[in-house]
Formats: C-alpha cells, sequence, structure tokens
C-alpha cells in the first residue's frame, strides 16, 4: 500500500508534514539544500528581529553570541555555522540563494513585539523570494498596567500590519501564556494569519551563583515539551481553519504522529535536527510511514485530526478531568513508609 504523507500548511503543498523550524541550520545554504535532500518539506528561515530592523546590530550580535556558544553541541553537525544571520541585507542574500539552490518551500521569519516601521521589512522577503512569512511575536509584558486585552490587542495588530504589507501567506507564532490559547488563536486568525505555530520557546533567564548574575541561556528542547502543543492543537483544530503548526518537543516519529493526530497540518523540528543531522529527517519519515501502515492509514490527511478535542472518544481528557484522572492515578516510584 502507498500512503500519501502530504499536507497543506499555509496554503502551501507540502509533500510530507516535516519542516524545519526557524533555527540556525536554515541559516546556511548547504545546510538547507542537505535538509531538503533527507526529506524536509519546507523550511523557517532564523528571525530577522524587530530590533535588527531598528538598527540595534549589535545587541543582536551579542545574543547571537551566547546563543552559539551555549549551542556547540547542535554545532558539531555544522561546523560551517558559525553565524547566524547578521543583517538585514545578508537576510535578503540568503532568501535569494537559497531560492536559487532549494525548491522545498521556504518560510521567511520575523520576530518582533511593537507595532513600528520594521513590519514592513515582510514585503521585501517576500520580493527576495519566500513562499510564506512567520511571524514570531516575542513580548514578556512586565507593567502590571498592561491588562491581558491590550496585549492580545497588540497581537492582533502585528499580525494585521504583517499581512497587509505581504500577498505571501502568514502564520503567526505565538507562546503558550495565555489566560485563553482559544481566544488569541481566533483574534490572530481574524486579524488576517493563514496559520499559527505553537508554540514559541522564550528565553528563560537563569541566575548564576557565582556571578550573581542573570544568565539567560538557550536550553534544547525535551519531547515533553509536546504535550502542551498536543493540548492546544486538540482543542482549537475544530474552532478554526487556519494551519497549524507544532513545535516544541517533536523529537520522535510518534511525536510527528501525535501532533497531527491532535490535529496539526505540520511539525517545525529544530533540536532534533541540530542534534542528529538532516539525515534524521529520512528515518522519521519512514517511521511515520510504517506507523500509518500498520494502523491502516492510507494518508496523512485521513489521520490528520483524529484525535482533536472533538474527534476524541474523550474529550474531557484535553480538559480538567484529565488533572484529576492523573493525579489520582500517580504512583510514587519510591516505596511508601
Ligand atoms: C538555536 C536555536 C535558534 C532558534 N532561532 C529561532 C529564531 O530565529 N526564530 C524563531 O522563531 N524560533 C527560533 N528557534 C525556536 C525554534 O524555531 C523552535 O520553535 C523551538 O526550538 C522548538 O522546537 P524544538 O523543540 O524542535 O527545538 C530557535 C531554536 C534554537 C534551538
Amino acid at each position: 500500500m502507498s500512503i500519501d504523507l502530504s499536507t497543506n500548511y499555509l496554503g502551501l503543498s507540502l509533500r510530507n508534514p516535516l519542516v524545519v523550524a526557524a533555527c540556525p541550520l536554515c541559516a546556511d545554504v548547504d545546510a538547507l539544500c542537505r535538509l531538503e535532500e533527507a526529506g524536509a518539506a519546507a523550511a523557517v528561515l532564523p528571525s530577522l528581529f524587530e530590533e535588527q530592523i531598528e538598527h540595534d546590530e549589535q545587541e543582536i550580535n551579542k545574543l547571537y553570541e551566547y546563543q552559539t556558544e551555549s549551542y556547540a553541541e547542535s554545532l558539531t553537525h555544522f561546523p560551517e555555522v558559525n553565524s547566524y544571520n547578521t543583517g538585514t541585507t545578508e537576510y535578503l542574500q540568503l532568501i535569494e540563494t537559497a531560492k536559487k539552490r532549494v525548491h522545498m518551500p521556504l518560510i521567511g521569519s520575523l520576530n518582533g513585539a511593537s507595532t513600528g516601521g520594521w513590519t514592513r521589512y515582510a514585503k521585501s522577503m517576500q520580493d527576495a523570494g519566500v513562499d510564506a512569512m512567520e511571524l514570531n511575536i516575542y513580548f514578556i509584558p512586565t507593567d502590571p498596567q498592561m491588562a491581558s486585552r491590550v496585549v492580545e490587542d497588540q497581537y492582533a495588530e502585528l499580525a494585521a500590519a504583517v499581512k497587509d504589507t505581504v500577498s505571501v501567506p502568514l502564520s503567526v507564532k505565538i507562546g503558550p501564556f495565555f489566560t485563553s490559547v482559544p481566544a488569541v488563536v481566533q483574534r490572530v486568525a481574524q486579524a488576517g494569519a493563514d496559520g499559527l505555530v505553537l508554540f514559541n520557546r522564550f528565553l528563560e533567564p537563569d541566575i548564576d551563583l557565582e556571578s550573581l548574575r542573570v544568565a539567560p541561556n538557550l536550553v534544547l528542547s525535551s519531547r515533553h515539551e509536546l504535550r502542551l502543543a498536543l493540548r492546544w492543537i486538540a482543542i482549537v483544530r475544530d474552532q478554526t481553519d487556519v494551519s497549524l503548526a507544532a513545535t516544541g518537543g517533536v523529537h520522535f516519529a510518534d511525536d510527528v504522529i501525535k501532533a497531527l493526530l491532535a490535529g496539526a497540518d505540520v511539525v517545525q523540528m529544530a533540536t532534533a535536527l541540530l542534534r542528529y543531522g538532516p539525515p534524521y529527517l529520512g528515518k522519521l519519515l519512514e517511521e511515520v510511514t510504517r506507523w500509518l501502515e500498520e494502523h491502516e492509514y492510507t494518508s496523512v490527511a485521513q489521520m490528520k485530526g483524529s484525535l482533536s478535542r472533538g474527534n476524541s472518544p474523550d474529550p474531557s481528557a484535553f480538559e480538567r478531568a484529565n488533572y484529576m484522572k492523573a493525579l489520582t492515578s500517580f504512583t510514587s516510584e519510591f516505596p511508601s513508609a
């Protein structure tokens, strides 16, 4: 039986649901070629930051310095990836060069938090050749006077501002920390987004106990993080027609399958590819195909969303009831005294 792995994301026809998430691999055209050869269906380029566009390049370089240092492990597969995107001109050159060598869709990425002229840069990325845009809204509220509604307005305004400048499809990458994820998904979709990426991982600052300083560093994901996206994708899948991408903790074929069953159209992966390199995509595709065969699905389209909240035999499992069940069924690893 031949299995059809194709999927649709943001109106783009993809040969399978494996998308390379924005990460340093996608800043290197040779690496992009290897990812495509190994089976990637699309790739998101690393983000160009609001601050970069606003000419605050020095600070950004510092950010990349510590990212690169803490990612020595990840870079062993790609010794040639020793810089991320260094500026707006370089970014457009990356798009142009990559478009000449890579056939899979390339998604440009903008990362910012405040409304302003920088969002118009999406048009430059479109002109340079990206097939879609991703807007990563990375906003950390610190003002107690700023109510959640105001924060959400900002998300909707940003999505609308980018959407206004481009004709290619737009996805918006959001974090999980909202009082109501479904309400935010709906607002961002109404603002014009063609899809959402759930979820952005925020940089969690650590504290260095020797220097007594805040020591921000980026840690690669663990696969347990996927549970967050699984729940919310399963819940919002039945409430919206926009595309959904799962990101954060997709490491193994099982994770890909779970995300699709919950209702994701694609998964976006960074950690696993930084750890194991592009050929790992081939192994994932083989295993996903085998699982579909064994479970008598003929296509990804057929299984997508079949365990969304609405299709699940036990919708309460995605809600509060699950919490009570989990607590009462938990058994300690230590013998009771
Ligand atoms: C080294 C590194 C750089 C990243 N850079 C970006 C970025 O520029 N823009 C963005 O939206 N996400 C960025 N991410 C987040 C990834 O795109 C992805 O959403 C996240 O790592 C979760 O996926 P994972 O669990 O497969 O790593 C980066 C992640 C890593 C590990």
